[in-house]
């Protein structure tokens, strides 16, 4: 995606050819920086503190935090421990455990003194392939908005959370589709989720979707099921953090009420989610782990104060106690369909296995 005319990914690796850079997420929408990670440790907390966030990103990440561990000490022993770290960044999203094994697996062979450059490499390809997946995603998600169109009426799409390019490589799960339909010439409105107590909508859906063009409305976390029940909404659209293998869909806190408001106003309610989100270990979404925030996420906000200056508030009494679920899981009977990279099937162990079944066979 490009800003301000530069084309852009949400990571890539500078000049010297081993540091790696992000954009800051925390900064977005008031402030566009980018940031240098020198250590693996330096992108384990770029993850945890969710410098870089969203499924495929936080994977593409911890496969680069690989890579700077390869170059620290390559030994088997140095890369266990590094995998140990990045994996116990977060625990939701399954993209991060499925690259680290992947990058495991491609460095397993090779001799020390190889594996830096080995994994280097492999990173590339796994965010190359993020790439190839999330547009493969749009291109099928694309054909659906057209479905949900008359030819003339706007398509109004509702979204929770940021699922979009910054979640991702490039281009997002749940926004691609969006983005293609927009460039086609297919009038969409978004609503968007504010997505408490993070704000992801709010700010990084929002920022997203209004450098691109794309005609926006930021309504606050309640709103879905009074437009839905009012005919506002055509289809929603999310991503997912991880998809057990029959089908439930786990993603971003408050998508669960999402899907039943939808189920009851016969809203389609698509998840739409690469092949490295799928967790083929897990039979049902039941196992999935919730990620339990800092009860700061929920008692505080963040915003820009008329000075410019970012500036962090209390909103509860002070003392109070807060409780801060990350992630919730939508079941897959509430779920009218899912997007991949290879085609849109059924939320089942069937649907899945039907596009992906070398992976179903070698997990089962
Ligand atoms: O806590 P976050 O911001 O990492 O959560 C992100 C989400 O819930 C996204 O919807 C999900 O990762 C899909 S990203 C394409």
């Amino acid at each position: 995606m490009q800003i301000d005319g530069v084309p852009y990914r949400t990571i890539w690796l500078a000049e010297d050819g081993h540091t790696v850079e992000v954009i800051d997420q925390t900064a977005l929408p008031h402030a566009f920086r980018t940031l240098a990670l020198a250590t693996s440790d330096e992108a384990a907390r770029a993850i945890s503190t969710m410098v870089v966030r969203g499924a495929p990103l936080i994977g593409a990440t911890a496969a680069y935090g690989m890579a700077l561990a390869a170059r620290e000490d390559a030994s088997d022993e140095g890369l266990a421990a590094a995998a140990a770290r990045l994996v116990a960044t977060r625990p939701t999203a399954v993209n991060l455990r499925w690259a680290v094994e992947a990058m495991q697996r491609d460095l397993a062979p090779i001799a020390p003194a190889g594996r830096a450059e080995a994994a280097y490499a492999a990173a590339a390809r796994i965010c190359d392939e993020d790439v190839a997946a999330c547009e493969a995603i749009g291109r099928h998600g694309e054909a659906l908005i057209r479905k949900a169109w008359d030819g003339r009426r706007t398509v109004n799409v509702l979204t929770h959370c940021n699922a979009g390019w910054l979640a991702t490589v490039d281009w997002g799960t749940a926004l691609a589709p969006i983005y293609r339909a927009h460039d086609a010439g297919v009038p969409v409105h978004v609503w968007v989720d504010e997505t408490r107590p993070r704000n992801q909508g709010a700010a990084l859906t929002a920022w997203e979707l209004q450098r691109h063009g794309v005609p926006y409305t930021v309504i606050a976390d309640n709103a879905g099921g009074h437009l839905m029940q009012h005919g506002r909404v055509d289809l929603c659209i999310v991503g997912s953090d991880r998809c057990a293998a029959n089908g439930d869909v786990c993603n971003k806190i408050g998508t669960y009420l999402k899907a039943l408001a939808a189920h009851d106003n016969a809203v389609p309610f698509y998840a739409a989610l690469p092949a490295s989100t799928i967790d083929w270990r897990l039979a049902s979404g039941r196992a999935i782990p919730i990620e339990e925030r800092d009860e700061a996420e929920v008692t505080h906000i963040t915003g820009l104060a008329p000075s410019g200056e970012a500036v962090t508030v209390r909103l509860t009494p002070e003392g109070g106690r807060a409780a801060n679920f990350a992630f919730d899981v939508t079941p897959a009977r509430l779920v009218t369909a899912i997007i991949t990279e290879r085609g849109v099937c059924a939320a089942s162990r069937e649907g899945l296995a039907g596009l992906f079944p070398e992976a179903a066979a070698a997990e089962a």
